[in-house]
Protein backbone atom coordinates (compact mmCIF):
# COMPACT_ATOMS: atom_id res chain seq x y z
CA UNK A 1 0.00 0.00 0.00
CA UNK A 2 1.34 3.53 -0.67
CA UNK A 3 2.34 4.54 2.45
CA UNK A 4 2.13 8.53 0.76
CA UNK A 5 -1.70 7.97 0.76
CA UNK A 6 -3.50 11.05 1.24
CA UNK A 7 -6.84 9.59 3.46
CA UNK A 8 -6.19 11.17 6.96
CA UNK A 9 -7.89 8.01 8.35
CA UNK A 10 -5.01 6.40 7.67
CA UNK A 11 -2.43 8.67 8.22
CA UNK A 12 -0.78 6.09 10.79
CA UNK A 13 -0.91 3.23 8.33
CA UNK A 14 3.40 3.59 7.54
CA UNK A 15 3.47 3.44 11.55
CA UNK A 16 1.36 0.23 11.50
CA UNK A 17 3.00 -1.40 8.97
CA UNK A 18 6.29 -0.55 10.33
CA UNK A 19 5.11 -1.60 14.09
CA UNK A 20 3.93 -5.50 12.29
CA UNK A 21 7.38 -5.91 10.56
CA UNK A 22 8.88 -5.46 13.81
CA UNK A 23 7.25 -7.58 15.68
CA UNK A 24 7.35 -10.57 12.53
CA UNK A 25 11.46 -9.70 12.92
CA UNK A 26 11.55 -10.42 16.58
CA UNK A 27 8.78 -13.39 15.76
CA UNK A 28 11.56 -15.11 13.09
CA UNK A 29 14.95 -14.33 15.81
CA UNK A 30 13.01 -16.13 18.64
CA UNK A 31 12.34 -18.95 17.13
CA UNK A 32 15.88 -20.74 16.82
CA UNK A 33 16.02 -21.35 12.77
CA UNK A 34 19.64 -22.15 10.77
CA UNK A 35 20.79 -19.09 9.34
CA UNK A 36 19.55 -20.11 5.91
CA UNK A 37 16.14 -20.90 6.64
CA UNK A 38 16.04 -18.04 9.05
CA UNK A 39 17.02 -15.48 5.97
CA UNK A 40 14.49 -16.99 3.48
CA UNK A 41 12.01 -16.61 5.84
CA UNK A 42 12.66 -12.85 6.34
CA UNK A 43 13.16 -12.57 2.50
CA UNK A 44 10.01 -14.08 2.32
CA UNK A 45 7.96 -12.13 4.90
CA UNK A 46 9.43 -9.10 4.93
CA UNK A 47 11.06 -6.34 2.11
CA UNK A 48 8.50 -5.18 -0.11
CA UNK A 49 4.50 -6.16 -0.15
CA UNK A 50 1.88 -4.06 1.73
CA UNK A 51 1.27 -5.24 4.77
CA UNK A 52 -2.46 -5.39 3.97
CA UNK A 53 -3.43 -8.27 6.00
CA UNK A 54 -2.32 -7.37 8.90
CA UNK A 55 -3.75 -3.73 8.28
CA UNK A 56 -6.79 -5.02 8.09
CA UNK A 57 -6.85 -6.84 10.68
CA UNK A 58 -5.49 -3.46 12.85
CA UNK A 59 -8.41 -1.70 11.79
CA UNK A 60 -10.95 -4.00 12.33
CA UNK A 61 -9.81 -4.05 15.90
CA UNK A 62 -10.26 -0.27 16.19
CA UNK A 63 -13.48 -0.43 14.05
CA UNK A 64 -15.00 -2.79 16.92
CA UNK A 65 -13.81 -0.82 19.74
CA UNK A 66 -10.25 -2.60 20.31
CA UNK A 67 -6.85 -0.72 20.25
CA UNK A 68 -5.86 -1.79 17.02
CA UNK A 69 -2.28 -3.07 19.06
CA UNK A 70 -4.53 -5.93 20.39
CA UNK A 71 -4.65 -7.28 17.04
CA UNK A 72 -1.03 -7.83 16.52
CA UNK A 73 -0.60 -11.75 16.84
CA UNK A 74 -3.36 -12.16 14.08
CA UNK A 75 -1.55 -9.39 11.86
CA UNK A 76 1.87 -11.31 12.21
CA UNK A 77 -0.03 -14.81 11.64
CA UNK A 78 -2.39 -13.82 8.42
CA UNK A 79 0.99 -12.38 7.10
CA UNK A 80 2.93 -15.66 7.44
CA UNK A 81 -0.07 -17.51 6.33
CA UNK A 82 -0.08 -14.62 2.98
CA UNK A 83 3.89 -14.73 2.48
CA UNK A 84 3.69 -18.64 2.45
CA UNK A 85 1.03 -18.82 0.04
CA UNK A 86 2.94 -16.12 -2.40
CA UNK A 87 6.21 -18.35 -2.28
CA UNK A 88 4.39 -21.94 -3.01
CA UNK A 89 1.86 -19.78 -5.56
CA UNK A 90 5.57 -18.55 -7.49
CA UNK A 91 6.77 -22.21 -7.47
CA UNK A 92 7.61 -23.21 -10.83
CA UNK A 93 4.92 -25.92 -10.21
CA UNK A 94 2.38 -23.48 -9.55
CA UNK A 95 2.77 -19.97 -11.68
CA UNK A 96 6.50 -20.23 -12.05
CA UNK A 97 7.06 -16.28 -11.59
CA UNK A 98 10.47 -15.20 -11.53
CA UNK A 99 9.82 -11.98 -9.83
CA UNK A 100 7.44 -10.71 -6.31
CA UNK A 101 7.41 -7.74 -4.89
CA UNK A 102 9.94 -6.08 -7.08
CA UNK A 103 12.81 -8.82 -6.65
CA UNK A 104 13.41 -12.29 -7.66
CA UNK A 105 10.87 -15.01 -5.72
CA UNK A 106 12.40 -16.59 -3.39
CA UNK A 107 12.81 -19.94 -5.27
CA UNK A 108 15.08 -17.50 -7.88
CA UNK A 109 16.99 -16.13 -5.02
CA UNK A 110 17.67 -19.35 -3.31
CA UNK A 111 16.46 -22.60 -4.91
CA UNK A 112 13.32 -24.63 -5.23
CA UNK A 113 13.59 -26.86 -1.54
CA UNK A 114 14.18 -23.88 0.36
CA UNK A 115 11.34 -22.23 -1.36
CA UNK A 116 9.16 -25.20 -0.54
CA UNK A 117 10.56 -25.56 3.00
CA UNK A 118 10.26 -21.98 4.27
CA UNK A 119 7.00 -21.97 2.93
CA UNK A 120 6.19 -24.87 5.05
CA UNK A 121 7.74 -23.51 8.09
CA UNK A 122 5.80 -20.09 7.60
CA UNK A 123 2.38 -22.18 7.34
CA UNK A 124 4.01 -23.84 10.94
CA UNK A 125 4.93 -20.02 12.86
CA UNK A 126 1.32 -18.79 11.75
CA UNK A 127 0.04 -20.73 14.67
CA UNK A 128 2.68 -20.22 16.69
CA UNK A 129 2.19 -16.58 16.91
CA UNK A 130 -1.58 -16.93 17.82
CA UNK A 131 -0.92 -18.65 20.43
CA UNK A 132 0.69 -15.53 21.80
CA UNK A 133 -2.52 -13.72 22.39
CA UNK A 134 -2.92 -13.34 26.32
CA UNK A 135 -6.13 -14.65 26.35
CA UNK A 136 -6.37 -18.54 25.70
CA UNK A 137 -10.09 -18.30 24.55
CA UNK A 138 -9.47 -15.24 21.89
CA UNK A 139 -6.43 -17.46 20.78
CA UNK A 140 -8.13 -20.59 20.56
CA UNK A 141 -10.54 -18.69 18.14
CA UNK A 142 -7.89 -16.83 16.05
CA UNK A 143 -6.56 -20.58 15.48
CA UNK A 144 -9.79 -21.73 13.79
CA UNK A 145 -10.45 -18.36 11.83
CA UNK A 146 -6.74 -19.00 10.62
CA UNK A 147 -7.05 -22.85 9.74
CA UNK A 148 -10.40 -21.81 7.98
CA UNK A 149 -8.96 -19.11 5.88
CA UNK A 150 -5.54 -21.13 5.19
CA UNK A 151 -7.87 -24.38 4.04
CA UNK A 152 -10.16 -22.11 1.55
CA UNK A 153 -7.02 -20.62 0.22
CA UNK A 154 -5.43 -23.83 -0.31
CA UNK A 155 -8.97 -24.85 -2.23
CA UNK A 156 -8.94 -22.08 -4.17
CA UNK A 157 -5.16 -22.77 -5.56
CA UNK A 158 -6.03 -25.97 -6.61
CA UNK A 159 -9.37 -24.85 -8.22
CA UNK A 160 -7.40 -21.96 -10.13
CA UNK A 161 -4.33 -24.28 -11.05
CA UNK A 162 -5.19 -28.35 -11.02
CA UNK A 163 -9.50 -27.34 -11.88
CA UNK A 164 -11.81 -29.62 -9.40
CA UNK A 165 -14.93 -27.12 -9.40
CA UNK A 166 -18.27 -27.98 -8.94
CA UNK A 167 -19.31 -29.05 -12.56
CA UNK A 168 -22.77 -27.59 -12.35
CA UNK A 169 -22.06 -24.03 -12.02
CA UNK A 170 -21.79 -21.17 -14.30
CA UNK A 171 -18.75 -19.71 -15.35
CA UNK A 172 -19.17 -16.31 -13.10
CA UNK A 173 -20.26 -18.53 -10.39
CA UNK A 174 -16.59 -20.94 -10.61
CA UNK A 175 -14.84 -17.71 -10.91
CA UNK A 176 -16.28 -16.40 -7.41
CA UNK A 177 -15.50 -19.89 -5.65
CA UNK A 178 -11.67 -19.66 -7.01
CA UNK A 179 -11.16 -16.07 -6.32
CA UNK A 180 -14.04 -15.93 -2.80
CA UNK A 181 -11.34 -19.63 -1.60
CA UNK A 182 -7.89 -18.65 -3.11
CA UNK A 183 -7.77 -14.62 -1.85
CA UNK A 184 -11.00 -13.48 -0.14
CA UNK A 185 -11.22 -16.28 2.56
CA UNK A 186 -7.63 -14.97 3.93
CA UNK A 187 -8.71 -11.32 4.10
CA UNK A 188 -11.62 -12.30 5.36
CA UNK A 189 -10.33 -14.40 8.06
CA UNK A 190 -7.94 -11.36 8.80
CA UNK A 191 -10.46 -8.95 9.64
CA UNK A 192 -12.92 -11.07 11.24
CA UNK A 193 -9.39 -12.36 13.58
CA UNK A 194 -8.28 -8.45 14.12
CA UNK A 195 -12.27 -7.83 15.09
CA UNK A 196 -11.94 -11.21 17.52
CA UNK A 197 -8.96 -9.37 19.22
CA UNK A 198 -11.04 -6.71 20.19
CA UNK A 199 -14.15 -8.91 21.52
CA UNK A 200 -16.29 -8.04 19.18
CA UNK A 201 -20.17 -8.83 19.16
CA UNK A 202 -21.49 -11.62 16.95
CA UNK A 203 -23.49 -8.44 15.51
CA UNK A 204 -19.88 -6.78 14.55
CA UNK A 205 -18.50 -9.70 13.78
CA UNK A 206 -21.49 -10.39 10.96
CA UNK A 207 -20.87 -6.91 9.69
CA UNK A 208 -17.26 -6.93 9.72
CA UNK A 209 -17.38 -10.46 7.57
CA UNK A 210 -19.99 -8.53 5.22
CA UNK A 211 -17.07 -5.79 4.63
CA UNK A 212 -14.78 -8.27 4.35
CA UNK A 213 -16.29 -11.06 1.80
CA UNK A 214 -16.80 -7.65 -0.50
CA UNK A 215 -13.35 -6.42 0.03
CA UNK A 216 -11.73 -9.77 -0.38
CA UNK A 217 -13.50 -10.62 -3.79
CA UNK A 218 -12.94 -6.81 -5.08
CA UNK A 219 -8.98 -7.56 -4.14
CA UNK A 220 -8.60 -9.82 -6.67
CA UNK A 221 -10.69 -9.13 -9.41
CA UNK A 222 -8.24 -5.71 -9.13
CA UNK A 223 -5.12 -8.16 -8.96
CA UNK A 224 -6.68 -10.27 -12.50
CA UNK A 225 -7.18 -6.00 -13.75
CA UNK A 226 -3.61 -5.26 -13.04
CA UNK A 227 -1.83 -7.72 -14.59
CA UNK A 228 -3.83 -6.96 -17.68
CA UNK A 229 -3.23 -3.28 -17.29
CA UNK A 230 -0.78 -2.30 -14.80
CA UNK A 231 2.94 -2.03 -15.22
CA UNK A 232 5.14 -4.86 -13.67
CA UNK A 233 7.67 -1.85 -12.66
CA UNK A 234 4.99 -0.75 -10.08
CA UNK A 235 3.35 -3.72 -8.96
CA UNK A 236 6.57 -5.70 -8.45
CA UNK A 237 5.35 -8.68 -10.18
CA UNK A 238 5.52 -10.22 -13.91
CA UNK A 239 1.91 -8.80 -15.95
CA UNK A 240 0.17 -10.56 -18.53
CA UNK A 241 0.87 -14.08 -17.02
CA UNK A 242 -2.69 -14.91 -16.47
CA UNK A 243 -3.86 -15.19 -20.08
CA UNK A 244 -0.72 -16.75 -21.03
CA UNK A 245 -0.88 -19.54 -18.36
CA UNK A 246 -4.93 -19.77 -19.26
CA UNK A 247 -6.11 -18.56 -15.89
CA UNK A 248 -9.75 -18.08 -15.29
CA UNK A 249 -9.99 -14.38 -14.26
CA UNK A 250 -12.61 -11.56 -14.48
CA UNK A 251 -11.30 -9.79 -17.18
CA UNK A 252 -11.06 -13.00 -18.79
CA UNK A 253 -14.69 -13.90 -18.48
CA UNK A 254 -17.06 -10.98 -17.96
CA UNK A 255 -14.38 -8.37 -19.84
CA UNK A 256 -12.67 -5.21 -18.29
CA UNK A 257 -15.32 -2.56 -18.23
CA UNK A 258 -17.94 -5.37 -16.38
CA UNK A 259 -15.15 -6.14 -13.94
CA UNK A 260 -14.43 -2.61 -13.07
CA UNK A 261 -18.44 -2.54 -12.72
CA UNK A 262 -18.14 -5.77 -10.17
CA UNK A 263 -15.42 -3.98 -8.32
CA UNK A 264 -17.31 -0.59 -7.63
CA UNK A 265 -20.27 -2.92 -6.80
CA UNK A 266 -18.37 -4.68 -4.18
CA UNK A 267 -16.97 -1.54 -3.23
CA UNK A 268 -20.80 -0.48 -2.26
CA UNK A 269 -21.46 -3.58 -0.45
CA UNK A 270 -18.03 -2.68 1.73
CA UNK A 271 -19.37 0.49 2.94
CA UNK A 272 -22.76 -0.68 3.47
CA UNK A 273 -21.37 -2.88 6.02
CA UNK A 274 -19.56 -0.23 7.67
CA UNK A 275 -22.38 2.01 7.44
CA UNK A 276 -24.38 -0.34 9.39
CA UNK A 277 -21.15 -1.03 12.10
CA UNK A 278 -21.03 2.49 12.73
CA UNK A 279 -24.37 1.79 14.48
CA UNK A 280 -23.27 -0.82 16.64
CA UNK A 281 -19.52 0.27 17.72
CA UNK A 282 -17.66 2.62 19.94
CA UNK A 283 -15.17 2.35 17.08
CA UNK A 284 -14.04 4.01 14.10
CA UNK A 285 -14.78 2.79 10.83
CA UNK A 286 -12.92 5.98 9.55
CA UNK A 287 -9.70 3.53 8.54
CA UNK A 288 -11.58 0.56 7.27
CA UNK A 289 -13.89 3.31 4.77
CA UNK A 290 -10.75 4.68 3.41
CA UNK A 291 -9.01 1.49 2.91
CA UNK A 292 -11.76 -0.01 0.41
CA UNK A 293 -11.46 3.22 -1.00
CA UNK A 294 -8.11 2.92 -1.72
CA UNK A 295 -8.21 -0.65 -2.50
CA UNK A 296 -10.43 0.05 -5.36
CA UNK A 297 -8.24 1.73 -7.74
CA UNK A 298 -4.93 0.48 -6.34
CA UNK A 299 -2.10 0.86 -9.23
CA UNK A 300 0.17 -1.88 -6.71
C1 LIG B 1 -1.00 -10.70 -3.87
O1 LIG B 1 -1.42 -10.13 -2.66
C2 LIG B 1 -1.64 -12.02 -4.05
C3 LIG B 1 -3.09 -11.98 -4.10
C4 LIG B 1 -3.82 -12.55 -3.23
C5 LIG B 1 -3.75 -11.26 -5.19
P1 LIG B 1 -0.94 -8.68 -2.27
O2 LIG B 1 -1.18 -7.76 -3.43
O3 LIG B 1 -1.55 -8.29 -0.97
O4 LIG B 1 0.64 -8.90 -2.09
P2 LIG B 1 1.71 -8.09 -1.24
O5 LIG B 1 1.70 -8.66 0.13
O6 LIG B 1 1.36 -6.64 -1.24
O7 LIG B 1 3.01 -8.36 -1.95
C1 LIG C 1 -2.68 -15.87 -5.88
O1 LIG C 1 -3.35 -15.36 -6.97
C2 LIG C 1 -3.49 -16.03 -4.71
C3 LIG C 1 -2.72 -16.71 -3.66
C4 LIG C 1 -3.30 -17.47 -2.83
C5 LIG C 1 -1.27 -16.53 -3.54
P1 LIG C 1 -2.36 -14.88 -8.11
O2 LIG C 1 -1.52 -16.00 -8.61
O3 LIG C 1 -3.14 -14.10 -9.10
O4 LIG C 1 -1.42 -13.87 -7.29
P2 LIG C 1 -0.20 -13.08 -7.92
O5 LIG C 1 -0.76 -12.28 -9.06
O6 LIG C 1 0.81 -14.11 -8.34
O7 LIG C 1 0.27 -12.21 -6.78
MG1 LIG D 1 -1.63 -18.04 -8.72
MG1 LIG E 1 0.59 -15.95 -9.06
MG1 LIG F 1 -2.50 -12.29 -10.02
Amino acid sequence: MNPQTPQTALSDLAQVTATIDLRIEAFLASRGFPPNLHDAIRYAALGGGKRLRPALAWYCSIACGGTGKDSICAGVAVELIHAFSLVHDDLPALDNDDLRRGRPTLHKHTNEPMAILAGDAMLSLAYEAVQDHRDDAISHRLSAELALGTRAMIIGQVYDTLGGLPGNTSPEEQLRLIHRNKTGALLTASCRMGAICSQATDQQLELITRYAQAIGLQFQIVDDLLDIEGSSAQIGKATGKDAAAGKVTYPGVVGVDRSREIVAELAEQGSRALEELKACTTGSIQALVALGEMLCDRKQ
